[in-house]
């Protein structure tokens, strides 16, 4: 393996067409990369909750999690997504491993406070144990993985898997990063896609509210990762086979936005 590269993939992605199998095409064409799936929950967390009768709410796109509620988001997010997930890479041929954070200590979390507001069971990731990824990497396996992690009181923590996504990256210091999401990259007010996002741009988008949402833990975690090491960070979309392979065969972003220090 000479090039290591995480993968988040987001859980309205997931759910669309053939992504999944696509992205296995183009694992298997590239095998001397090692890839990391970080995989969220999105549209189903919600579905689920909906039909046991929890209400939820979001604070600046994460979710409040009560202890109800992140022992569904667990179900939903380490069962039936995270298997869904291995099932279809196994049948394209992808040799896949689903874990959550829980397996092996992978991710250790602690509480996470919102501008000092407490949203529940939501947790950062306080340390990575990577050996799991080193077993992985040595037999060409892709560790798939659902980011709900142990806290250190055997606690359970429902942690965003964009910021669950950068801390691997971090932990495992790859070149690239890849957010897969259901959107073309950042665009601005006027409709515009932002090939080039720079940290002081980001920070004018987010203060104006250009940048709102589910885009906000992206883009902080694709600044972040930056300064740790990362030499790329990319938020696309998926435009069928071979976007993978494309996009990271280049420097400029082909399917998105390229989060890049100058
Ligand atoms: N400036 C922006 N550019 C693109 N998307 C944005 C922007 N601001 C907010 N968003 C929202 O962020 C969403 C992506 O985040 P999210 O729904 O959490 O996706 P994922 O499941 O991939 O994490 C988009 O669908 C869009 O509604
Ligand atoms: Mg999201």
């Amino acid at each position: 393996m000479n090039r290591t590269v995480v993968i988040k993939l987001g859980g309205a992605t997931i759910e669309r067409g053939r992504v999944v199998e696509e992205l296995a095409g183009d694992l298997h064409d590239m095998p001397s990369v090692f890839s990391i799936i970080v995989h969220g929950g999105g549209s189903e967390i919600g579905r689920y909750l909906k039909i046991l009768g929890k209400k939820f709410t979001f604070v600046k796109g994460l979710r409040v999690t009560d202890e109800d509620t992140v022992e569904i988001v667990e179900m939903v997010l380490s069962g039936k997504m995270n298997k869904q997930l291995v099932a279809r890479l196994q049948r394209c041929g992808v040799k896949a491993l689903g874990v959550s954070g829980k397996d092996m200590g992978l991710l250790r979390a602690k509480k996470y406070m919102q501008d000092g507001e407490d949203i529940g069971f939501v947790g950062e990731i306080a340390e990575v144990d990577t050996t799991l990824f080193d077993m992985c990497a040595a037999y060409g396996v892709v560790p798939v993985v659902s980011p709900i992690s142990f806290g250190d009181n055997g606690e359970t923590f429902n942690v965003n898997a964009d910021h669950a996504a950068l801390d691997v990256a971090r932990a495992v210091a790859c070149d690239d990063m890849v957010f897969i999401s259901d959107v073309e990259g950042i665009y601005r007010a006027n409709g515009e896609i932002i090939r080039h996002l720079t940290p002081s741009l980001a920070d004018q988008l987010m203060a104006s509210g250009e940048i709102t949402g589910g885009m906000i833990p992206k883009v902080i975690s694709a600044l972040d990762c930056l300064e740790h090491g990362v030499k790329r960070a990319r938020i696309i979309t998926w435009k069928g086979p071979g976007t993978l392979q494309k996009e990271l065969a280049g420097d400029e972003s082909l399917f998105g936005t390229l989060v890049s220090s100058e």
